[in-house]
């Protein structure tokens, strides 16, 4: 057990039986225990054993070893995966096929049993049903073939239906959490407004993000109209996706940090809170994650959604980014996608460095952004292997 202000472990048995005796002493925080630096801390309550491992870390129980899944843990760096995709080259087909998801999604769970099983899929998904299509071209990424940049093209966007509209999205849930049982969580996930609006108002991936810009800083309210419209469909999507077998969702706003803080507050912020506030009305035990690559600049504003956990990427450090977030929050990640490409040695440092930091509560362990392409499968292995072996 550590705090946040000393990510030490103290999971000795010696320091089990100290903080014993210091809660049993402590007066006015009958469940607080000390640590290191003599701060009372909350104590964990107890993990319940039918649950996974990642609901009951993000629960803030007394976990064995941070759970671990890898963002990108299905995709091109597995050989099964390329396989598949000479079979069936196109990406629409290998995410709305419900026997080709589950098999995707499988493919890591097979080899390397994370602790949590992400549906395959994409944020894009959905887009179709509100009548944006789109495709992946391979060697160009996301193709929106009608971009939306005026207040009529917005109005023909429709809300989303999952139930009509990705009904294989339910079903591949549904199997998959037969498949995994209680051994993992299954993980849903959607885009957040403003990175789904980035990419249906650019036409694709963008660098400088102009067009995006140009609506949202001479004519915000037809940006407005187009995140609000995101926002309702995703609440929807997130409750559909529990209701047929996620038990936890992240959230990806992945270009959200494009924007310098006074436009996030703006353009995205509100827009999270609103999807955090809708889901929890109706499911308000489901945990959301939040994921926004580059959010450093960003990180004391995201607890005010109201997520449960705030997926970090690499450029800030796991023991600043827990300062800086408070201590009710559960934190994700760090560990630099990078890394997989060094020794083995190396990456069992750098995990262990980012478990130190994180401290034993509230962590998942996972990396600052997706798996790379050409990563080595068998450093991915050593990666879980590691991660598997921690005691707290
Ligand atoms: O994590 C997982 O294993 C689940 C699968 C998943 C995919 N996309 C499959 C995919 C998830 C969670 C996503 C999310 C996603 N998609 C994000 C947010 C995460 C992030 O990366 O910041 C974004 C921005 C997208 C949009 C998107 N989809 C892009 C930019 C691309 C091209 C990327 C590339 O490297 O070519 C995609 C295609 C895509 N989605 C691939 C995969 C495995 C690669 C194409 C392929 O496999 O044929």
């Amino acid at each position: 057990m550590s705090c946040i202000s000393c990510p030490i472990s103290l999971y000795s048995p010696a320091s089990v039986a100290r903080n014993s005796a210091i809660s049993s002493r402590s007066k006015s925080k009958p469940f607080a225990i000390r640590c290191a630096v003599g701060e009372y801390i909350e104590a964990p309550k107890v993990a319940s054993v039918t649950e996974p491992l990642l609901l009951n870390a993000v629960r803030g129980e007394k976990v064995e070893r941070p759970p671990v899944w890898l963002m990108r843990q299905a995709g091109r760096y597995m050989k099964s995966y390329q396989l598949l995709c000479e079979k069936y080259p196109s990406f629409r087909e290998r995410s709305e096929n419900v026997d080709l998801v589950v098999e995707i999604s499988l493919q890591p769970w097979k080899v390397f049993r994370p602790d949590g099983v992400i549906l395959f899929s994409d944020i894009l998904t959905p887009l179709p049903g509100m009548n944006i299509p789109f495709d992946i071209v391979k060697g160009k990424g996301p193709v929106i073939y009608s971009p939306i940049r005026t207040a009529d093209d917005v109005a023909q966007v429709r809300e989303f239906v999952p139930e009509e509209s990705v009904p294989y999205v339910g079903e591949a849930l549904t199997i998959l959490r037969e498949e995994v049982k209680s051994d993992a969580a299954v993980l849903g996930f959607v885009g957040a407004p403003f990175t789904l609006a980035s990419y249906v108002v650019e036409g694709g991936s963008s660098k400088h993000f102009t067009k995006i810009k140009r609506l949202a800083f001479s004519q915000p309210q037809v940006l407005h109209s187009l995140l609000q419209k995101f926002t309702n469909s995703m609440a929807e999507y997130i409750k559909y996706q529990a209701d047929n077998g996620a038990q936890a969702v992240q959230i990806f706003d992945s270009w959200a940090t494009e924007l310098s803080p006074v436009d996030f507050e703006e353009f995205s912020l509100p827009y999270l809170k609103q999807i955090v506030d809708s889901v929890k009305k109706t499911h308000p035990d489901l945990p959301l994650i939040l994921y926004a690559s580059g959010s450093g600049g960003l990180l004391e504003r995201l607890p005010s959604t109201g997520v449960d956990v705030v997926s970090l990427d690499w450029t800030v450090d796991m023991a600043e980014g827990r300062r800086r977030l408070g201590s009710d929050i559960a934190v994700q990640g760090n560990v630099d996608p990078g890394v997989l490409f060094g020794s083995t040695e190396f990456i069992t440092e750098r995990i262990n460095d980012t478990v130190r930091k994180a401290g034993s509560s509230k962590h998942i362990l996972n990396l600052g952004h997706g798996i790379v392409v050409g990563t080595p499968e068998e450093n991915v292995a050593h990666f879980f292997e590691v991660a598997k072996g921690i005691r707290y």
